[in-house]
């Protein structure tokens, strides 16, 4: 690439000479020219005016001195004023160390304005005035701020090493339609109506899935796409309606080649985009083991407090640990009638007082976390025990369950009790929570994780049906097969479901865990027509169904389907938690708020009547503003 000065050199009526980042003391003596955004003007008695010049490369300090004074008196320069100045690089009399330009200011001989700028909304710092609203309606003007920037360059990182790495192990970027056929299965579709075929609708893709399958038909063998992706869902911090995957897929490989490819690009990317040697194994879990130890199938394994199981309706390894003994029988009604009883063991804090004890009490009573109450053990540092529940357990019986929970002197244990699940996930959140708290879940320690053997199904309560936990696409484990093929997939007994064979049918499925966020999720694929047939058939679909909404899936799998998998990543998600930040708005450049907005545009909109005729379509019943 051409540099700018070489650009100059080419033509002297060029706007910038150099970028306002770029001048050092060696530049000392030339003259140069630089164009962009007036950030500060400061006066300095009557006849000098200091003004900060800013780019996307930095920041120059400009001197405007008495001879130009008349012209900045009867056309004053304000924030964000785009404009280009000519002058001297001379050596700053008070150097600002804090700029990498600091040792430099240029003495201006000429200048002039672009363009004038309104006065901006909020300041473009990277303390802004702006509240979240006004800077996204003015996301344009929030796009200048140097923080929002360096999260667009890491997003741009990301991408050119994820690109790198996949290019240089033989993958191709393939484009696949935006435009395609609902067949909504876990989250709703985005649909488009179709003006050439009156009632008809595309949708947008959930993700190229199928797209990418057919293209392992076709014998592209290592497919990428970095994928906008589109799904109608409730949003969170971590969840846009549109966002990017980067999605891959690969033929004639098993779970392990896969886990070992993407091994490669994580750690590729680590490497290239944060100077970091992820050198150390990447961490393996069964979703049960999750489940069991962290209540949670993303867990952030920075830190420990495991959850001790001290009752439970659940088994791991077709074992039942804790099946109450420590507990059952002191007369405690809460522990005894209760499906699930889960303590964690809280580093250092066995000296909480009784206000902080009860805070966390309100903590988990929120409708968020839903729980009736909190138990807690204090296993003092001089070795006593003191706990809520005093009353119905001796000293000796809190020592027993403190050991259980490998509750150290000093520590306090914190026990919730109730329903299995929803006490598995409130206690899963209270870990998290007092991980935060404790200071165990710093930005700057990354620990990856492998979540393995999901699994195949999930029971969907409201249809009483089962639904794929990944997708439908993914296949069973091979020894799994049989259940699936021998057992009537219909649930006789809604109440029962624990108890259907399908509960025990794995997945060839597998996440990629960063700091207990999913970054990455995919499977060894079905690729045979019959087993695809069996799979939809399992989610209650009928043969006619299947065939309508997956027909040309079906027969592709006829001509020579070779066995394939893949995964794909949130880059938004990768990039926020590389940059430290929990929300993906902030490495999105135009993002949507939590309603689905684009504050920015203002859209979604309605459309006029005359498009709506168009389309052939109606509305019902909606109020529409100003139409
Ligand atoms: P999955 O649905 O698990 O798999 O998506 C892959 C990854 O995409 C990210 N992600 C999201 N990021 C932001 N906003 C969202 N709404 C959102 N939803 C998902 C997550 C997730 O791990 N086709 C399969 C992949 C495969 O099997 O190869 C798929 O889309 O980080």
């Amino acid at each position: 690439m051409l540099g700018f000065s070489t650009f100059a050199a080419q033509n002297q009526e060029m706007y910038r000479t150099h970028t306002c980042g770029e001048l050092r003391s060696a530049q000392i003596g030339q003259t140069v020219t630089l164009a962009g955004w007036v950030q500060t003007v400061r006066k300095l008695g009557t006849s000098i005016t200091f003004v900060d010049l800013r780019d996307r490369y930095g920041i120059t300090q400009l001197l405007l001195g008495e001879k130009l004074h008349e012209q900045l008196s009867g056309n004053p320069l304000g924030r964000e004023f785009v404009i280009q100045a000519k002058g001297k690089v001379t050596e700053r009399t008070s150097k600002n160390p804090a700029l990498p330009t600091g040792d430099i200011e240029i003495t201006v001989e000429s200048y002039t304005i672009l363009n004038k700028a309104a006065v901006p909304p909020f300041t473009i710092q990277d303390d802004t005035d702006g509240g979240d609203d006004l800077r996204m309606k003015y996301r344009f003007l929030d796009l200048r701020r140097q923080a929002v920037k360096k999260n667009l360059e890491l997003r741009y990182a990301v991408n050119r090493a994820a690109r790198n790495y996949l290019h240089e192990n033989n993958f191709m970027d393939l484009e696949t339609p935006f435009l395609i056929k609902s067949t909504p299965e876990g989250a709703r579709d985005f649909v488009v109506p179709s003006r050439m075929n009156p009632g008809q609708f595309y949708a947008l893709p959930q993700s190229p899935q199928t797209f990418k399958q057919l293209l392992m038909v076709s014998g592209y063998d290592r497919y990428y796409q970095i994928v906008k992706c589109f799904r109608d869902e409730d949003l969170r911090a971590d969840r846009q309606p549109e966002f990017t995957q980067i999605d891959c897929e690969m033929s004639f490989v098993e779970q392990e080649d896969i886990l070992t490819m993407f091994e490669g690009m994580i750690r590729h990317i680590f490497k290239t985009v944060k100077n970091i040697d992820y050198t150390e194994e990447i961490a393996r879990m069964t979703f049960d083991e999750a489940m069991w130890h962290y209540g949670n199938d993303k867990p952030d394994i920075r830190f420990g407090m495991k959850l001790l199981n001290l009752k439970s309706a659940y088994t791991i390894n077709g074992k039942k640990p804790g099946t109450g003994e420590l507990i059952n029988g002191a007369g405690f009604g809460v522990f005894d009638n209760a499906e699930a009883v889960l303590a964690i063991a809280a580093p250092g804090c066995s000296e909480y007082t009784r206000k902080q004890t009860d805070e966390l009490t309100e903590w988990v009573k929120r409708p968020q976390i839903g729980m009736q109450g909190l138990v807690y053990i204090k296993y003092n540092t001089d070795g006593s025990l003191k706990s809520s529940v005093d009353k119905f357990y001796s000293e000796d019986k809190l020592k027993a369950i403190a050991d259980a929970a490998g509750a150290q002197k000093g520590d306090l244990i914190l026990i919730l009790a109730g329903r299995e699940e929803r006490t598995r996930k409130a206690m899963s959140e209270l870990r998290l929570e007092m991980g935060r708290r404790l200071g165990f879940r710093r930005d700057n320690e990354f620990k990856l994780l492998w979540v393995l053997d999901f699994p195949l199904f999930e029971y969907a309560e409201e249809e009483n049906r089962w639904v794929a936990r990944h997708h439908p696409f993914t296949s069973p484990k091979p020894s799994d097969i049989s259940i699936m093929i021998n057992n009537n997939p219909v649930i006789e007994n809604a109440d029962k479901y624990l108890e259907h064979p399908y509960n025990r049918i794995k997945a060839n499925a597998y996440d990629m865990v960063l700091n207990g966020n999913e970054i990455g999720g995919g499977s060894i694929r079905i690729f045979q027509r019959e087993l695809q047939e069996k799979m939809f058939a399992a989610l209650g679909m009928s043969p006619e169904e299947a065939l309508h909404k997956f027909g040309f899936l079906l027969g592709a799998f006829e001509y020579g389907a070779p066995p394939h998998g893949g995964i794909a990543f949130g880059f938004d998600r990768l990039c926020a938690i590389l940059g430290g930040s929990e929300s993906i708005r902030d490495f999105i450049a135009f993002p949507k708020n939590n309603s689905g907005r684009d504050v920015m545009l203002d859209a979604p909109s309605t459309i006029d009547d005359i498009q709506l005729h168009e389309l052939s379509i109606q509305l019902k019943n909606i109020e529409r503003d100003g139409l």
